[in-house]
């Protein structure tokens, strides 16, 4: 018998490659460097699946290359690297990995907001660099308090529910901004006050980002949204870059407008604006929300099963179309 054929596109666990080689015929990059499109497409030809990440585009010009296709599992529960509608068109299913990053993204958004509002990477440049020269400035290093502050966050979905559970540790008032309200029983559990976006951003301590990325959350924080911000203010972002303008968040936090960011996403990564990298109120990290070992292991077993159910023929647990 033959096997269907499918592409891997990035170095995922062992364990994974093992199991899906019981069933197909599989082709994989082994390095965590993406293929360029043009070999993209080509290592597509005659493939059944794709198991892919976040940073490997399916666009029109593409899927218009791999006739053969019937599959995106993407190792992500974002899918804007995918043209959704065309790959519909195509009868090409789409699959993402929903809830099972949840916490780990939670964890790294508290850990950006934290480290931005206590000067964590400032500090310990400093200390590194040898420019520890006050033992103690009654002055030094001054930060946020976090405690009793108040949160805010932009998209009160799975992740921005659990971003909110994480806060009621800090005794803090979490406002929330989302197309739907909440059921009043989450409201209460998360101590969580649905409010107007702008109100959001005059009343907040912290701004969390947490929208999907699609052409209508382009720059949905921009100049005119950090100018509704309090001075104090700090912003994370660990939802997907373009959310946030980072030219216009760069020249705030140059100018002082607001006083610090936390972000790990960017527009245009793994190229970052030169802009925020002599910052220093600025901590920023590489795309990792995601990235502890036991969730990225549970991510590419849940896009496995994603796919290996589109190729036997069953409907797959996560379907995007
Ligand atoms: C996601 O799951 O969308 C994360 O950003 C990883 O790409």
């Amino acid at each position: 018998m033959t096997l269907r054929r499918i592409l891997i596109t990035r170095g995922v666990f062992p364990e994974v490659v093992e199991a899906l080689a019981q069933r197909f015929e599989v082709e994989r990059n082994d390095q965590d460097t993406p293929w360029p499109p043009e070999e993209l497409a080509l290592r597509l030809r005659g493939k059944a699946g794709a198991m892919a990440t976040v940073m490997d585009r399916f666009d029109e010009s593409i899927l218009a290359q791999c006739p053969d296709l019937k599959v995106i599992s993407n190792i992500a529960v974002g899918y804007n690297n995918i043209d959704v509608p065309a790959a519909t068109r195509r009868g090409i299913r789409v699959t993402n990995t929903p809830g099972v990053l949840d916490e780990t993204t939670a964890d790294l958004t508290w850990a950006l907001l934290m480290a931005a509002a206590r000067r964590i990477a400032e500090g310990d440049a400093h200390v590194r660099a040898g420019d520890w020269k006050i033992a103690f400035g009654v002055q030094y290093f001054l930060g946020a308090d976090i405690h009793r502050a108040t949160l805010g966050i932009i998209g009160m979905g799975r992740i921005g529910q659990a971003i909110a559970r994480r806060a009621s540790g800090f005794d803090m008032r979490v406002l929330y901004n989302n197309r739907s309200r909440l059921p009043e029983a989450d409201e209460k559990r998360l101590n969580a006050t649905r409010v107007e976006r702008d109100e959001l951003l005059a009343r907040s301590d912290f701004v969390v980002v947490m929208a999907p990325y699609s052409p209508a959350t382009h720059h949905m924080i921009g100049a005119a949204e950090i100018a509704k911000m309090k001075p104090t203010a700090i912003l994370v972002n660990s939802a997907r870059g373009g959310v946030v303008d980072d030219a216009a968040l760069i020249a705030a936090l140059q100018s002082g407008r607001i006083a610090g960011a936390g972000l790990d996403v960017f527009e245009g990564e793994p190229k970052v604006n030169p802009g925020y990298l002599g910052l220093r109120n600025a901590v920023l990290t590489p795309h990792i929300g995601s990235a502890s070992r036991a969730t990225r292991v549970v991510m590419c077993n849940t896009a496995a099963t994603n796919m290996t159910a589109v190729l036997e023929g069953r409907e797959p647990p996560n379907p995007v179309n």
